[in-house]
């Protein structure tokens, strides 16, 4: 099956692309398809003619977003209207990766697959539009997985951001008001590659299991950085308010995910999230 990858240079296309092995795949970044010229994508993709198409690209900074709000919008709306108007021409299936900011964060209680969105911040908005978008383009045949707090290895990410950290300073002050739940990118990419070989529609959410906040996480690094001598002993870490911390962009408090669409339709195993913070150090740790 010839697979159209595009976003493959991103941190989840660097984890999903080892794992397509069997299939035909044609891996489209930046410098193959620019995204913000959004002309072009159409007739890129018949010219390929693939018959599945993973869409991993997207405009992430979110708080540059703050201010580019019409670059947001161009890779994250028009641009994936785009590529979902292709699918639809040329009856390829599709599937997009999305995410917990399309939530407004003021639940409790995990955010179940139909829950209103509400995105609170401009990357946010531009990423609930292009779900609009795929809804209206390629209703049937295509498959949103929101995803949330994506750490691995490679790439630019939370996890890889706090290790250089504490490995220059002996204090840190880190977010405990915002809850979510910690997700590799090699899960993530092996839920992917389980939707590619069974088939699915719609709306899916996808976390690793269990539920912490920023500072939790932070500890967690610190934790298991140290086992695997990653960073130095005495680096205190300290919780902070969101109010203390402020960013341009707004962020969800509360953006825990109700996974159990996805349990039902892929059999996808819950691994907790420390257990999975646990691999991806390991696989740093053999690399370093
Ligand atoms: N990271 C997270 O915490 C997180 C959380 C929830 C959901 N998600 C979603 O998960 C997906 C994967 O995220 P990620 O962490 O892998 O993000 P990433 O590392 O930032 O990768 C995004 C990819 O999109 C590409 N891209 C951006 N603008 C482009 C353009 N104009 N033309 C072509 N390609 C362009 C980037 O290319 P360049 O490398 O050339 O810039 C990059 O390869 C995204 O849909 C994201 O919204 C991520």
């Amino acid at each position: 099956m010839k697979v159209l990858v595009i976003g493959a240079q991103g941190q989840l296309g660097q984890c999903l692309i080892p794992r397509l092995d069997g299939y035909e795949v044609v891996a489209a970044s930046r410098s193959e398809l620019d995204l913000s010229k959004v002309t072009n994508i159409v007739p890129y993709i018949k010219d390929i003619s693939p018959q599945y198409v993973i869409n991993l690209s997207a405009y992430t900074a979110v708080d540059k977003a703050e201010s580019e709000v019409e670059l947001a919008h161009t890779i994250n709306e028009h641009a994936v209207a785009s590529i979902a108007q292709a699918c639809r021409d040329i009856d390829c299936p599709l599937l997009h990766v999305s995410t917990d900011f399309v939530f407004g964060g003021d639940k409790s209680e995990p955010y179940a697959v139909d829950a209103a969105c509400q995105p609170i911040g401009a990357y946010g908005k531009s990423k609930w539009a292009g779900e609009q978008a795929i809804a209206r383009y390629k209703p049937q045949g295509s498959i949103i997985i929101r995803t949330a707090w994506l750490y691995s290895d490679v790439g630019a990410n939370f996890m890889l951001s706090m290790l250089r950290l504490m490995n220059q300073r002996d204090k840190l002050g880190i977010v405990s008001d915002q809850i979510g739940t910690p997700t590799s990118a090699h899960s993530l990419a092996r839920i992917i590659v389980r939707f590619l070989q069974q088939g699915g529609n719609g709306i899916y959410h996808w976390t690793d299991a269990g539920v912490a906040s920023w500072y939790d996480f932070a500890v967690a690094i610190y934790e298991e950085g140290l086992v695997r001598g990653l960073v130095p002993p005495g680096v205190s870490i300290a919780p902070i308010t969101t109010a203390e911390y402020p960013t341009p962009a707004s962020r969800p408090a509360f953006s825990v995910l109700d996974k159990s669409r996805t349990y039902d339709a892929v059999q996808a195993p819950k691994i907790h999230w420390r257990e999975e913070l646990r691999q991806v150090l390991d696989r740093l740790a053999d690399n370093s």
